[in-house]
């Protein structure tokens, strides 16, 4: 039987395991990414294990997510993070340089390589044959030490695209069709691997859009075939040589076959606030708009701002709207103004931001209290922009920009109509791209420093203590479904200030669902979380387990888990238990719990169902999904406590 592109690469990097969907695998990691905002406690980490020197092809430090100076802690942040990647020998782009996935597929990312990132949009390079996959930071260290990175062998579902896009539609409305289709749980377990004939119609950079937002899907990764697209675009970035022809066996079997026709997809729009809140434009025209934002890892790259400038060139963003640009990259930031596109944007009302995430996590560009927000970012999860009840709704940059022109939600064919001279920009590539990586990108050899420096807020890694005999305590909170990453440690820039500081940062831990939660946690040394559906999605922030276990939280109680987070619990020695939706209706906040008996020796031997005792009156079952090596992580206090010990033994 043939193999499909994701089982030639993993079958490329295989160190453990076999190719059977669900048996866990452990692969060879080529490249790594980190970022500001997870990359701090990475090399916290990969001190706390005695690693001296980055073991793989490449690792690049990205400052990118919190680039403003507000006080000394970031700015001491962004120094750690350089010295680190000097220290250890990764490559360190310089805060403003721009978002970490935009600037890796610039200038790292290639066809057949195996990446890992402490970032949930990882996959973005899967848009030119990257294996490239997110994770927590302690899994990111542990690969750049050299270790292999263990998964468990998703399905690899085959996505045929048939057909070419029509004027107006892009390639964030394939993604925002897939997100309309499935849900923000459709790609749970899965790798999206792209095929058909549609797939040469499309630009890397319009690939990459798609890949980025498979994490919406909460895909593992998404993957393209190589093809003389991805050839022609590594030529315009002069790295020609790093193109290699990767395609799907002709029998090669996939798990599921899903078939988008291109030329039936129309301008999509998803409505506040989950990404998957998707209708067609036309659905929702008239509704006022106070902000525009085109940028993040989604659209914030040339050929995504270029459409917009071209639709903007001669006329005027209207009076009650603003329009805010934030280049993905410096790269696409110099390239637009070299051919003269920011001035002509400028000229048009836009203002420009420095090349960062800043505003998709609430950090600069907050919109006004109960008002409307278009963004070409990937999530609008409440809350993410900065502010409760915001509106956040999710496009393509053609529709953001014919949003600006108009005031209101507007379908752009219907503007074309109204305006009568509005052509359909469409997509270009430079001849060249042209750049300045030569100062902002720091390569190994070109290092600054040579040893970690330490600011006053920067504090060592908390370890947890090996899992006792019984796990008891209160259910200190009862959450819904889709609780996000952001609900458990905003990102915001008040409490990112704090990332390399846990004592401080657990203070917020889930103050966005209950703000006595870190108190109630502090005074009963801890207890347990319950939870609906899908709990932790959104980004890798390990923090968001590595706080809670701070605070002493040993079990959560879910209805189902997101893949990095369950990854981070296990990584925290917190033991994520599934259980079933007459449990959750049952347990009440406040409820005594109990997990019976003797749950350290009981989890060691492979032990899948658990039984939960609640206020010593009824009983119900809970089932625990982890491989050996998730367990010894439980039974150690997690994996860093558990790696540390094996390299003090070897
Ligand atoms: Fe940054 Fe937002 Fe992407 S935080 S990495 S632009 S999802």
């Amino acid at each position: 039987m043939g193999q499909t592109l994701t089982e030639k690469i993993l079958d490329d990097h295989l160190v453990e395991g076999e190719l059977t969907p669900g048996e866990e695998i452990g692969i060879e990691i080529d490249q790594v990414l980190t970022q500001d905002t997870t990359g701090t406690l990475v090399w916290l980490q990969f001190e706390a294990l005695g690693l001296e020197e980055v073991q793989t092809e490449l690792a690049a430090q990205y400052c990118d997510h919190q680039t403003y100076q507000f006080d000394f802690k970031n700015t001491d942040d962004h120094r750690f993070l350089r010295s680190a990647a000097g220290t250890f020998g990764a490559h360190f782009s310089r805060p403003g340089n721009g978002i970490c996935h935009n600037v890796h597929k610039e200038n790292f990312a290639a066809p057949g390589k195996t990446m890992l990132g402490s970032d949930s949009h990882t996959p973005t390079p899967g848009g030119l044959g990257e294996l490239a996959i997110g994770s927590g930071g302690l899994d990111v260290a542990v690969a750049m030490g050299g270790g292999a990175y263990y998964i468990d062998m998703p399905e690899v579902v085959n996505v045929r695209l048939e057909g070419e896009l029509p004027e107006w539609a892009t390639a964030k409305d394939v993604i925002l069709e897939l997100l309309r289709r499935l849900s923000v749980k459709g790609g749970v377990g899965k790798v999206l691997e792209y095929t058909g004939p549609g797939v040469e119609s499309l630009t890397v950079p319009e690939r990459t859009t798609i890949t980025n937002m498979g994490t919406e899907l909460g895909a593992t990764t998404s993957i393209f075939p190589t093809d003389e697209n991805t050839e022609d675009y590594l030529s315009r970035l002069g790295r020609d040589e790093e193109y290699v022809e990767l395609q799907p066996d002709d029998d090669a079997e996939y798990a599921d076959e899903i078939v988008v026709d291109l030329s039936d997809l129309e301008p999509l729009i998803a409505q506040p606030s989950m990404p998957d809140n998707v209708v067609p434009v036309e659905e929702v025209e008239g509704v006022d708009v106070e902000q525009v934002m085109i940028g993040s890892c989604t659209n914030g790259a040339y050929e995504d701002i270029l459409p917009s400038a071209k639709m903007l060139e001669g006329r005027n963003v209207d009076k009650k709207t603003e329009m805010i640009v934030a280049p993905g990259s410096k790269q696409a930031s110099e390239m637009l103004a070299r051919e003269g596109w920011t001035a002509e944007m400028m000229a048009a009302g836009v203002n420009f931001s420095e090349a960062t995430c800043g505003a998709c996590i609430g950090i600069g560009h907050v919109p006004a209290s109960d008002s409307v927000s278009l963004r070409t970012f990937n999530r609008n999860f409440e809350g993410r922009s900065g502010i409760e009840d915001d509106s956040v709704y999710l496009c393509s940059p053609e529709v953001a920009t014919a949003a600006a022109l108009k005031g209101e939600i507007v379908d752009p064919r219907n503007l074309a109509d109204e305006l009568g001279d509005l052509d359909a920009p469409g997509i270009e590539l430079p001849d060249e791209y042209i750049g300045n990586s030569e100062s902002d990108l720091i390569a190994p050899d070109e290092a600054v420093d040579d040893e970690l420096i330490k600011g006053p807020n920067i504090g060592d890694v908390p370890l947890k203590d090996p899992l006792g005999p019984d796990i008891e305590g209160e259910a200190l909170l009862k959450m819904e479904d889709n609780i996000t990453t952001d609900h458990i440690i905003p990102a915001t820039a008040d409490i990112l200030k704090f990332r390399s500081n846990i004592d401080k940062l657990s203070d917020f831990t889930l103050s966005r669902v209950d703000d006595t939660f870190a108190q109630r946690a502090k005074d009963n040394d801890g207890g347990v979380l319950v939870a609906g559906e899908n709990y932790g999605q959104g980004s890798s922030r390990e923090h968001a387990a590595l706080c809670p276990m701070y605070l002493g939280i040993d079990a959560v109680l879910a209805q189902s888990f997101a893949r990095i987070h369950k990854a981070n619990l296990f990584n925290f020695g917190i033991v994520p238990l599934e259980i079933d939706a007459d449990t959750y209706e049952q347990i009440e906040q406040g409820d005594d719990i109990e997990i019976v008996t003797d749950v350290a020796d009981a989890i060691q031997s492979g032990e899948t169902e658990f039984t939960i005792r609640v206020n010593d009156d009824w009983e119900a079952s809970a089932t625990l999904d982890a491989s050996d090596r998730e367990r010894r992580f439980l039974a150690s206090g997690g994996k860093l406590t558990h790696t540390k010990q094996q390299y003090e033994d070897d």
